[in-house]
């Protein structure tokens, strides 16, 4: 199905074990941003974003705030609703694992595995991580400063011994190797990709998917007293969401298999290994790829409960504003590398990158157009090396940052769209078109026209990651909808259009004790 013009996306579904922080905003923005990019360039996108419900954490949450597990999770999953809301994020779908539609995908693969023998009954001594819902072998396990057992991710491990259902993954091991083989994209960065070859290659051990000691989840067909593990309940929503188990259905041909799952360091394992596995078993086509991104950490720690430094997202765009978060988490740090959030450079960011690079272009330009060109997009005359120059570097921008996009090096796509606006900024140093105004009008209006178009394609490009404020500079510019796309980025800028009055769009810092009174 090479060269199919759709593009389907996801991110993990969230526990709801409690409130949504900077990470998940994190991962989901990532997503937006490519799903934005992708609709813009004529794909038919697929976005999925969702909240994984079943499982021990989330019946000990519900269990902890004393009410019912499903009341639980409408509340906390409503959270992630509102987070999307105020995010702005595109998803075209909001799945939650406690829906019909996901029980029946769930069942529906279940017994497909049975049929195809990789599913068998046996039972399951070892040790389990509750946070983490998963199984860990002794031999990963240190000692905690208070001499408790722990997993590798910290978590503390219980000893389980049950009747469990067993996933056959140990007879995969050489088709795994082999698909990551013949698939080396599948997992980014490519620093993930070995980890997880040498895991494979350290040997699988069969695979524990049913428990039997709690009762939220979805029961496994035929055999009440199992509940199905939450990893393989959870990691189906990604075939739900297209309408599995119809397989003949509009949205199943048009967008599986999924082009990218993109997910965070920690649960690799689950959908690099588990995941293919299963879905190899079901005869169902393997996802595109997977990217394991790396962790926030805040003022250099860790961010944890415990510790009390949870940064919440919706407080960071009180502070700050939206696309000025958006802007700084995917411009911070390279994309699949660890990052610091940290007041400074959030503000180092707004300050130079937004509202001094682009924030002042915009600014100066459109004013100096609305008040000498009788608020007009002027005429060019004939372009000079240096308008050429200029014109030129910001037509090459899409091929780039469409390569880098595909990639999920949104930094190095910023990055090259920042070298236009310093490129631009120098021009209007180099041409000042202030002077001009007094000496030479018609190149004025050149000079002016040059940099109305570049602002233009900025905008245009800019408006996957910053969606409000660029649409704000597009309208300044009055460029109708039918030309957002990058369909009509090589459109040029029409003469005469009447602007509206500019306006200032990427506002300064202001400390709350300095904004008060002012
Ligand atoms: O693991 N930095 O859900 P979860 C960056 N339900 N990203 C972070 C982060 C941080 N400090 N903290 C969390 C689950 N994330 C399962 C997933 S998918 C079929 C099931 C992000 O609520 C990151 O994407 O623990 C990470 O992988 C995810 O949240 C874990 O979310
Ligand atoms: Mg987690």
């Amino acid at each position: 199905m090479s060269g199919r013009n759709s593009y389907y996306i996801t991110t993990p579904i969230y526990y709801v074990n409690d409130k949504p922080h900077i990470g998940h905003a994190y991962t989901t923005l990532a997503c937006d941003v490519l799903a934005r990019f992708k609709r813009m360039d004529g794909f038919d996108v697929h976005f999925l974003t969702g909240t994984d419900e079943h499982g021990q954490k989330v019946e000990k949450a519900a269990e902890k705030a004393g009410v019912a597990p499903i009341e639980f999770t409408n509340a906390v999953s409503q959270n992630f609703r509102d987070l999307a809301a105020r995010m702005n994020y595109s998803n075209d779908d909001f799945i939650r694992t406690t829906e019909e539609r996901h029980k029946k995908a769930t069942q529906a693969l279940w017994n497909k595995l049975v049929e195809k023998g990789d599913i068998y009954l046996g039972a399951y001594e070892g040790w389990y991580a509750v946070r983490d819902e998963a199984f860990y072998t002794e031999t990963e396990l240190t000692k905690g400063p208070d001499g408790k057992l722990i997993a590798p991710s910290g978590a503390e491990v219980d000893w389980v011994e049950e009747p469990s259902y067993f996933f056959r993954l140990s007879a995969w091991q050489d088709r795994l190797l082999q698909f990551y083989e013949d698939n080396p994209g599948f997992i980014k960065p490519e620093s993930r990709r070995n980890e997880v070859i040498s895991f494979v290659k350290g040997g699988l051990k069969d695979l524990s998917v049913s428990r039997t000691t709690f009762k939220w989840g979805v029961p496994v067909p035929n055999d009440d007293d199992h509940i199905m593990y939450v990893w393989l309940d959870a990691l189906t929503n990604y075939l739900t969401a297209v309408g599995y188990p119809d397989q003949e259905c509009e949205s199943f041909k048009k967008f599986w298999p999924a082009d990218l799952h993109m997910v965070g360091k920690d649960i690799l394992r689950f959908h690099a290994v588990y995941w293919p596995a299963f879905l190899m078993a079901a005869d169902l086509p393997v996802t595109g790829r997977v990217f394991a991104h790396g962790w926030w950490t805040n003022e250099g720690q860790k961010i944890s409960k415990s510790v009390g430094n949870v940064i919440d997202p919706l407080q960071l765009v009180d502070e700050y504003g939206l696309d000025q978060v958006r802007y700084f988490l995917l411009r911070e740090v390279p994309f699949g590398n660890d990052g610091d959030f940290s007041h400074n450079a959030m503000v180092s960011r707004m300050n130079n990158d937004l509202a001094n690079d682009i924030g002042n272009l915009c600014q100066r330009v459109l004013s100096m157009v609305y008040k000498n060109c009788d608020k007009r997009i002027p005429e060019p005359g004939t372009f000079t090396e240096e308008d050429q120059a200029l014109l030129d570097a910001a037509k090459a921008m899409l091929p780039t940052v469409r390569g880098h996009m595909d990639n999920q090096a949104f930094h190095r796509a910023l990055e090259c769209i920042w070298a236009v606006i310093s490129d631009a900024n120098r021009y209007v140093d180099a041409q000042a078109p202030w002077a001009l105004r007094k000496t030479d009008f018609a190149r004025m209006e050149t000079v002016l026209y040059v940099l109305a178009d570049t602002i233009r394609r900025l905008a245009l490009i800019c408006l996957p990651v910053m969606p409000e404020s660029c649409s704000k500079m597009l309208d300044l510019l009055q460029i109708p909808e039918d030309d957002r796309s990058f369909e009509s980025m090589d459109k040029a800028l029409a003469s005469n259009t009447e602007l509206t009055k500019p306006a200032g769009i990427f506002p300064r810092f202001v400390a709350p004790e300095e904004g008060e009174g002012a």
